[in-house]
């Protein structure tokens, strides 16, 4: 068991701190274990653990931490179609549905180093962007809304949460957790039917039938998120992409079923639902607003399982949606192209 890392900058001046110090120093240099070791197996169970809310501090910065948590866990709440603070986001899910557990969850599309790698560049705008405009991304996307003012509040709190979130993690660093799992890729192309399957057995008891999800009884937010239908992430969002959904879901799905320790599907049970989930011509979803902006101009920075080109290969549409994706790998290593997924 690795020991939390609670030392943060609100420690009381008393002589006898001085010991407990001591003490939480030695035991944050422990906690900087899984930051140095390399990416390992999936069987190292050494990850990043972030710090505990207890530890958030008592000043003003606490108070925008505190709300800024809150707006991940509440989103729809705040800035929903009829937040209590404006009105943003086009659908009622949070962020949390996706950045599981106010985005602390390994494997779970964490926060946990977000603060420390932003600004960075980013291939689907093909600009450098900072934190609040990496927030509005997904606010414009997955949740289909119209973004936050950059100089206000919420954002400024999410920022503030994220920061104490990456509190000891690297400037531009990754911690073990923070990415995708990895998965053992199939020689095979993906397949939607055998994931209608898969979803019917394993998932529609909480994202229903069609995908819709399950309301609260208020409708003011989702029990069990919709994964497709005029109310789900938008075409062209991260969660879009089959490769990036599907290892979510092994490590995550179903809820409090599976964990990335312990994974229910196989990696290609997990691609085949995925593929399911985002198989655009039997599930509607909504679209990219500015569908005239094409997204990764710089066609070098395209992820493999983005699904429209073009691309600076000869593979179809349909095998960077669905794969087989080895030999769009070993073409692009080949050709000293990028391999972003
Ligand atoms: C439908 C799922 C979904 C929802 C809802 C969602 N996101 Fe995301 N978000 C993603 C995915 C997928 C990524 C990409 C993660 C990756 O590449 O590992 C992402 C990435 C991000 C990143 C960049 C993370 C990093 O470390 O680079 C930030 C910041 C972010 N989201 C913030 C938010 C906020 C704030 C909200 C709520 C307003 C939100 N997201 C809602 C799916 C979602
Ligand atoms: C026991 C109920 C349950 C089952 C079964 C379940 N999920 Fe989920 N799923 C959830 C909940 C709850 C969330 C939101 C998590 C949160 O807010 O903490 C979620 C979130 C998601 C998300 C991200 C949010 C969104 O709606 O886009 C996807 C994608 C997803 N589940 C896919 C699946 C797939 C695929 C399966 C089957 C392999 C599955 N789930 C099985 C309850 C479930």
């Amino acid at each position: 068991m690795i020991p939390k890392c609670t030392f943060q900058n609100s420690f009381n001046r008393w002589i006898i701190a001085g010991l407990f110090i001591f003490i939480a120093l030695a035991s944050c240099n422990n906690s900087e274990m899984p930051l140095k070791q390399k990416a390992g197996s999936q069987e190292d169970t050494t990850v990043f653990i972030p710090p505990d809310t207890s530890t958030i501090p008592h000043d003003q910065f606490g108070d925008m931490v505190r709300y800024g948590r809150e707006l991940v866990v509440n989103t729809a709440h705040y800035i929903g179609p009829s937040g209590t603070v404006g009105k943003y986001l086009g659908n009622k899910m949070n962020c949390g549905n996706c950045h599981l557990d106010a985005g602390t969850r390994p494997f779970g599309f964490n926060f946990f180093s977000t603060h420390a790698r932003y600004p960075q560049y980013r291939g689907r705008e093909d600009a450098v962007l900072n934190i609040g405009e990496r927030i509005n991304n997904c606010i414009e996307r997955p949740h289909n809304g119209s973004p936050l003012p950059l100089g206000g509040k919420e954002i400024l709190a999410m920022e503030c949460y994220m920061k104490w979130l990456s509190a000891g993690v690297k400037t531009g660093g990754h911690v073990k957790g923070d990415e995708a799992l990895e998965l053992e890729l199939p020689d095979r192309a993906a397949d939607p039917e055998k994931g209608a399957v898969i979803f019917a057995t394993n998932c529609a008891s909480c994202h229903g039938k069609n995908g819709e999800g399950q309301w609260k009884p208020d409708s003011s937010t989702y029990i069990y998120p919709p994964v497709w239908g005029q109310f789900a992430f938008q075409r062209g969002s991260s969660p879009s992409r089959v490769l990036k959904l599907a290892a979510f879901i092994k490590a995550n799905m179903p809820d409090k079923i599976a964990t990335w320790r312990k994974p229910l599907l196989t990696d290609e049970q997990s691609i085949d639902v995925a593929a399911f989930i985002n198989d655009n011509e039997i599930h509607a979803r909504p679209q990219k607003k500015n569908i005239d902006v094409p997204d990764y101009p710089d066609t070098r920075f395209k992820p493999i399982d983005y699904d429209l080109g073009p691309y600076l290969d000869s593979f179809s549409e349909s095998q960077h949606k669905y794969g087989p994706y080895k030999p769009i790998i070993e073409h692009h290593k080949a050709h000293h192209l990028a391999i972003i997924y």
